[in-house]
């Protein structure tokens, strides 16, 4: 058997991550791959038990039974000499080593049932999103590696689980919460024991990822790009996993918006702004104003290597929330605003702003005078819910085709997280949904209210910036231009 793996299907055949997820893009290869890697784990490790799943019979036989690059196809040279053979009834192939890749699938949840007591040594999960997490949960308790004698070069990979899927169907909010929201793309980590204590990775793969089928069917993508609803057309064609119907921030556009961490030039103004919360997330976001210039060192952004003057970048985050949706890290006023503090050192912060709910007073002191007392300054933001939703959508589409907002890739428990698939209000299309998870979001409205978008002309314009200057230069403490 002769397969060659393109470059990113490489990756993710090579990865020591025990729980990965390959994909993204429609026509990526994940399909594929999961086959190639069942083939492999069967050759290499004598008596293992692959099992392979899709969520229904018919498309687990249409994808991996029949059309270009089956199992059939890959197996047939092992097939011709007696190695493996494949069982209809158990729906398996039987390798000579004593070796199985089980076809399986789980249409209803109660089919789990089914699975009970089987003994799962690699679990191959295909369109990982058609499943629901209570069947992904259970499968994954059924991956052990009892019985199971590996080899030294595969010494910590086994037992493990390898999914590949788009975005967009029924698991789509869980499969992103699990792998693609808490870590950069490519980086392994360990999930926390609750979630299984594997270790995770996401790798993402676009169409173009996948020689072949460029080759092909050269007119895929365009086929692609015709699907109409433009949502969609990002979902499948880029795997672009911010996407779901209803969202208020659908202008967010990873590709456009998300920059990877550079030093932020000491002249740029930097503030802050705070949504408060204790049984609920607090949302803090460090903000800096791009000065127009080239960064130091050339650092390269995404449309060039300058920020249009003006434009607001998000360059660090705190969200105080316990790694569960929603949830807060209940600490005091006077807790949140030394850790404040001690994410400053020393930084020249401009000014502050935050929510106006905790200036009011109810008995003794507020949260704003515990904050000023332990050396946080804060000033009521602008809290018109419409008009700051227009600000962010304004910030976000940007000028010339430029975003006028930023944010890092490290600022991955708030912002990235939560603001891309944050909805619309149900009754009130010109407003976010306030009982969704929108602290982030609240605090960068309140970091854009701030500083109402200048006229295209007077940003452009570096050394008419002064407006900025001039608004900074009254809030400051101790803060002056370079
Ligand atoms: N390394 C490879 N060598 C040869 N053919 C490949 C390779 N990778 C993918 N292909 C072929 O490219 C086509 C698309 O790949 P595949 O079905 O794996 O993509 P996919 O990401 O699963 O697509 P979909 O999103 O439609 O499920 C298939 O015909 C497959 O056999
Ligand atoms: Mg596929």
């Amino acid at each position: 058997m002769r397969v060659s793996l393109h470059a990113k299907q490489s990756e993710a055949f090579l990865s020591h991550a025990t729980e990965l997820l390959y994909g993204g893009a429609a026509g990526g290869g994940k399909s594929f791959l999961l086959r190639v890697s069942g083939i492999r784990w069967c050759l290499e490790v004598p008596g293992i038990q692959v099992y392979l799943f899709r969520r229904t019979h018919p498309d687990l036989r249409a994808n991996h039974l029949r059309g270009p690059g089956n199992l059939h196809e890959l197996l047939a040279p092992l097939a011709g000499a007696g190695q493996v053979a494949w069982r209809e009834q158990q729906a398996e192939f039987r390798f000579a080593s004593g070796s199985v890749l089980k076809l399986a699938h789980l249409q209803h949840e109660t089919d789990v049932a089914r699975y009970q007591g089987a003994e799962i040594h690699v679990l191959l999960i295909d369109e990982l999103t058609h499943f629901s997490e209570a069947q992904y949960r259970f499968l994954r308790s059924r991956v052990r590696r009892a019985g199971l004698k590996v080899p030294v070069r595969h010494a910590g990979l086994l037992p493990r689980i390898e999914c590949a899927s788009n975005p967009g169907s029924v698991g789509h909010a869980w499969v992103k919460a699990a792998w693609v929201a808490p870590a950069e793309p490519g980086r392994v980590w360990r999930a926390r024991p609750e979630e299984g204590g594997m270790r995770r990775q996401y790798i993402p793969a676009r169409l173009a990822d996948n020689p072949t089928l460029l080759a092909q069917d050269p007119e895929y993508l365009e086929r692609l790009s015709g699907l109409g609803a433009p949502e969609l057309v990002r979902a499948l064609r880029d795997g672009d996993w911010d996407i779901a119907a209803g969202q208020a921030l659908e202008l967010f556009d990873r590709q456009r918006h998300v920059l990877a961490p550079f030093a932020v030039p000491a002249h740029w103004p930097r503030f802050r702004a705070l949504d408060w919360g204790s049984s609920k997330p607090f949302s803090v976001g460090w903000w800096a104003v791009a000065g127009g210039a080239p960064l130091p060192g050339g650092a390269s952004l995404p449309g060039g290597a300058c920020l249009p003057a003006g434009a607001l970048v998000r360059y660090r985050e705190w969200y105080g929330w316990d790694g569960r949706p929603d949830r807060g890290l209940r600490l005091t006023s006077t807790q949140v605003a030394q850790g404040i503090l001690a994410r400053e050192k020393g930084e020249k912060i401009a000014y502050g702003v935050a929510d106006p709910a905790i200036f009011g007073q109810h008995d003794g002191p507020s949260v704003a005078e515990h904050m000023a007392a332990a050396g946080v300054i804060l000033r009521r933001a602008a809290n018109n819910r419409k008009a700051g939703y227009q600000e962010v959508r304004r910030r976000l589409e940007g000028e010339d085709g430029r975003p006028m907002l930023y944010v890092f890739s490290s600022c991955l428990d708030g912002f990235l997280r939560t603001v891309p698939e944050l909805p619309l209000d149900p009754a009130d299309p010109e407003d976010v949904d306030s009982a969704a998870e929108d602290h982030a979001y609240d605090e960068t409205r309140y970091a854009c209210m701030s500083r109402p978008q200048a006229p295209a002309r007077a940003t452009a314009n570096p050394a008419a910036d002064r407006w900025h200057q001039a608004f900074c230069e009254k809030e400051t403490i101790g803060w002056k231009t370079a």
